[in-house]
């Protein structure tokens, strides 16, 4: 159980030139930080939600490229986000922009200087992990029905 009482505590001690110690503020770092602890992790999560979509708006560049260059090019963009892999891409990019998107808005509670408390910190944290699954259900629950009658056709193709 940690004694720290706010999240902004995490410090290091270093000396200043003239030999006095001084708490310098620490950055998130792998070999610091505990990465399973709500603090860090979700930290992480965001970054690397980050820099997949830094990926994912190139495949949105491609489906509009696509979409401009006429319904042949089109079709084959379609084709691809299509298939089950395509499907599964968007997905992972649906769960991915859905976390990015709370956690940023999570981090503009932390700027206007709310929410530092551990307890707050944890709660935004579980509010953020939980929103993601439940906006990204409802994001593909259109999705379900296809998906199901394409899953019982190969069943039964390969029955
Ligand atoms: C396609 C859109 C986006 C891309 C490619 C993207 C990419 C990234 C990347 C790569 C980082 C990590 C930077 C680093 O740690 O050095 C990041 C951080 C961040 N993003 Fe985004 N982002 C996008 C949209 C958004 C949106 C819509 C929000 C707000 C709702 C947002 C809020 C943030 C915040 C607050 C951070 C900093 C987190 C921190 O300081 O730990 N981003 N973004």
């Amino acid at each position: 159980m940690s004694s720290m009482q706010d999240s902004r505590e995490a410090a290091m001690i270093g000396r200043r030139t003239d030999g006095t110690t001084v708490r310098r503020p620490l950055s998130p770092h792998l070999q610091v930080y505990d990465m399973l602890q709500m603090s860090s992790f979700s930290s992480i999560l965001n970054r690397i939600t980050g820099v997949v979509w830094s990926f994912g708006i190139l495949l949105v560049v491609y489906w509009l490229l696509a979409l401009a260059l006429g319904p042949e090019t089109y079709a084959t963009a379609r084709a691809a986000f299509a298939h089950p892999i395509g499907q599964l891409v968007l997905v992972g990019m649906t769960v991915a922009a859905w976390y990015h998107t709370l956690a940023g808005l999570r981090h503009i509670n932390w700027d206007i200087g709310r929410g530092f408390s551990i307890p707050a910190m944890y709660r935004s944290g579980w509010a953020v992990f939980i929103g993601t699954a439940v906006l990204s259900i409802i994001t593909w629950l259109p999705a379900i029905p296809g998906a199901v009658e394409f899953i019982t056709a190969q069943i039964n193709a390969n029955l």
